[in-house]
């Protein structure tokens, strides 16, 4: 058989062929990137609105149509579709509704749930749509968007003014787009379900931590007010076992001197002066314990005046060798800064007593302008915060919580320095609020306080 291509029109045709061939490749190749760039874009982490505009500017370069657009089913309105996105909509922006079932190309291809293709609209059955009549539209074609479960998310078509012949590979690019498109939207749909659950996660953190800091201001106030009472109510029982009993028991002691005088047979008299001396016991022992609760000599002589009182006696009966330093000088002391430092300062000394086997105990005191300092330091044995932390179940134990919470409450600060076999120091430092300072003590002034040396 001759070849065709030696003849005139056989070779004429056979180069439109290949012209045609040529095109299609070029357009198949220009709609495999434009399915590659709109993954892109999905990777890039648009927002549905912005990947759907853009998906329509490139599927309608991509077919070469005037008009393409997204459309959404609307979950609470079965008859209408939402439109998304769209290139050449004249009169029908983003944000309108659509008709839906036989009354648009969009709701006809959700209704059937495949690709529809229309060659010409003059003459289609299907469906009846009165805004592709009023664009002017001549031929066209639809898909459906999936979205989760299969369920409908919408429609993606595309609408030419000139009778189109949509080829299959045709219907096939647009379906491939619209199953990118619909995985997008799906993602962004979790993304923003995700974003909005964080956001109502951190709204309750955000009020639970209120919540909490309320209820922590609430502790503290009652934690103030309890400390206050309990002051209170030793400084009373305080005042009552000095002036009451102990007033009572001087005068029976005097009365006793009297009787023993009296008396005249000399045993009688010894048993009274055994008395008397049992009620000199009586009224030393009064007086410790009404010292304890409330030494009266913080009031008359001033905190280091009372630390060394406490502290020189305990530190006596324990062997412990004991020195005090004061630094700077006591003025205008506030009385619940000074109660609470002798506080600190009695809980640290009972508990290098109870628990360090010092051999030394050192007290430091100092007075600044804008705060006061104490620091109670022993050569112990040392102990593990964390241990006690771990064994009393809480921050720390009782006693050394209740330093912590008496330093707070005045808005000063409370440190241990200890280590197993290293000693203890603890330290308290207790902001002053001077008249010129309008701000309140202030911290930084402070430094760390005194060291016990
Ligand atoms: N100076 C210290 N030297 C060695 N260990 C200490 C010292 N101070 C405290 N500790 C350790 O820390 C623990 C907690 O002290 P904390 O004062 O809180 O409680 P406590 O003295 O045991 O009882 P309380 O509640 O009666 O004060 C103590 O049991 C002890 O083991
Ligand atoms: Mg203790």
């Amino acid at each position: 058989m001759a070849d065709p291509r030696s003849r005139p029109a056989a070779r004429s045709a056979v180069g439109r062929l290949d012209r045609q061939a040529m095109r299609l490749a070029a357009v198949r190749t220009y709609q495999r990137e434009a399915v590659t760039r709109i993954g892109y874009m999905v990777r890039g982490g648009l927002g549905v609105d912005d990947l759907a505009r853009a998906v329509t500017e490139f599927v309608a370069t991509a077919i070469d149509v005037p008009r393409c657009a997204v459309v959404e089913v609307l979950p609470d309105d079965p008859d209408h579709l939402l439109v998304r996105a769209g290139v050449g909509l004249d009169g029908v922006p983003p944000g309108s509704v659509l008709e839906a079932g036989t009354l648009s190309l969009s709701g006809y291809t959700l209704m059937v749930g495949r690709p529809v293709v229309v060659r010409d609209l003059s003459k289609e059955r299907r469906f009846r749509s009165r805004l592709l009549e009023q664009l002017n539209v001549a031929s066209g074609m639809a898909v459906v968007i999936a979205g989760p479960d299969r369920t409908p998310y919408g429609a993606l078509s595309v609408l030419a003014d000139e009778p189109r012949v949509f080829t299959r590979a045709c219907v096939q690019f647009l379906q491939s787009v619209a199953e990118v498109l619909g995985a997008a939207i799906q993602r962004c749909r979790a993304e923003e379900a995700l974003a909005a659950e964080r956001a109502r996660l951190e709204l309750r953190v955000a009020e639970r931590t209120q919540d909490l800091g309320e209820a922590n201001r609430r502790l503290r106030a009652l934690s103030k007010r309890l400390i206050d009472l309990q002051e209170e109510e030793r400084r009373h029982l305080a005042r009552e076992l000095h002036d009451e009993i102990g007033q009572s028991l001087t005068v029976i002691r005097m009365s006793l001197d009297g009787l023993a005088e009296a008396v005249g047979e000399e045993s009688l008299a010894a048993r009274v002066r055994e008395d008397a001396a049992r009620v000199d016991d009586l009224i030393a022992q009064i007086r410790a314990l009404s010292l304890d609760l409330r030494p009266a000599m913080l009031d008359d002589l001033g905190l280091p005046a009372a630390v060394r009182w406490y502290a020189e006696r305990v530190a006596e009966r324990a062997g412990l060798a004991f020195e005090l330093k004061v630094r700077g000088t006591e003025s205008g002391l506030p009385p619940n800064i000074a109660i609470a430092c002798f506080r600190v300062a009695q809980e640290a000394v009972t508990n290098v007593v109870r628990h360090a086997r010092a051999r030394r105990l050192r007290i430091a005191i100092a007075f600044g302008r804008w705060a006061v300092a104490l620091c109670v330091r022993d050569d112990g044995i040392g102990f593990d915060p964390d241990a006690v932390r771990r064994i009393s179940g809480r921050d720390m134990g009782v006693g050394l919580l209740g330093m912590q919470e008496r330093a707070m409450l005045l808005g000063g600060r409370f440190r241990i320095d200890t280590a197993v076999g290293k000693g203890t120091a603890v330290r308290a430092v207790f902001p002053l609020r001077r008249r010129d300072d309008k701000k309140g003590g202030s911290d930084e002034r402070v430094g760390a306080g005194p060291s016990c040396g």
